[in-house]
């Protein structure tokens, strides 16, 4: 169940994410207890020939938690949106997935993160793909818009989580596909929310 947060504390959330993936923005080494980059990606078991595919800076800066294209294949031609997308990894390997004719947005609540996404694309030769600053819990595309949504180590940083997942379910085409990988809490969580949210992208 969601902890109901103020509006304050919802916003000193936000800019504590903002504030450490500015830092990852920069690479993600030295940020996380799990193998990002490259490692990562091979790690949670990429296709070799998409790892491969990416420059070695674009792959270097992977920080997902899990693999969300093991969950199925993504089509030639769909649209996909990467919720929490970072710096770009999956969506560059949605793009290459859904081909010319297909197309992908990556959106990022990070200013930095979405700089280091774009900068990450003018790397490749991909022209499908667009990335926008934006909250998960606010997503402005139409009902109905999608018919892949990705998601990738994000859910968890949410504070409003039910907001999140309402959002993802609206702008899905009524056939379309959530394939999302994350990180769950195993145990006690800090008692007060004072705890929760000071430690929130700790
Ligand atoms: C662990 S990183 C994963 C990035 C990317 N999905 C990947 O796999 O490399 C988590 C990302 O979630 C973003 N994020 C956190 N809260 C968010 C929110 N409410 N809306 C959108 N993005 C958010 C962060 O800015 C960060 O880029």
């Amino acid at each position: 169940m969601d902890t109901q947060f103020t509006a304050e504390e919802r916003e000193r959330i936000k800019q504590g994410i903002r504030q450490k993936y500015a830092k990852v923005a920069a690479g993600p080494e030295g940020n996380f207890r799990y193998p990002t980059g490259r490692k990562g990606l091979e790690e949670q078991k990429y296709d070799p020939e998409l790892i491969d595919s990416l420059p070695d800076n674009v792959a270097a800066s992977y920080c997902g938690v899990g693999n969300p294209f093991r969950l199925g294949p993504i089509n030639q031609g769909a649209t996909v949106l990467d919720v929490g997308c970072g710096t770009g990894v999956d969506s560059l390997i949605a793009a290459v997935m859904v081909g010319p004719d297909g197309r992908v947005i990556g959106i990022d609540l990070t200013p930095d993160m979405v700089q280091r996404a774009k900068l990450n694309l003018g790397k490749t030769s991909l022209k499908n793909v667009r990335f926008l600053e934006s909250s998960a819990e606010n997503l402005s595309f139409p009902d109905e818009t999608f018919d892949f949504v990705i998601s990738n180590g994000v859910i968890n940083l949410v504070a409003d989580k039910a907001k999140a997942v309402r959002e993802i379910f609206r702008v899905l085409k009524k056939n379309g596909k959530l394939m999302m990988a994350d990180q769950i809490l195993v145990g006690h969580r800090p008692g007060d929310t004072k705890s929760m949210v000071d430690t929130w992208a700790g």
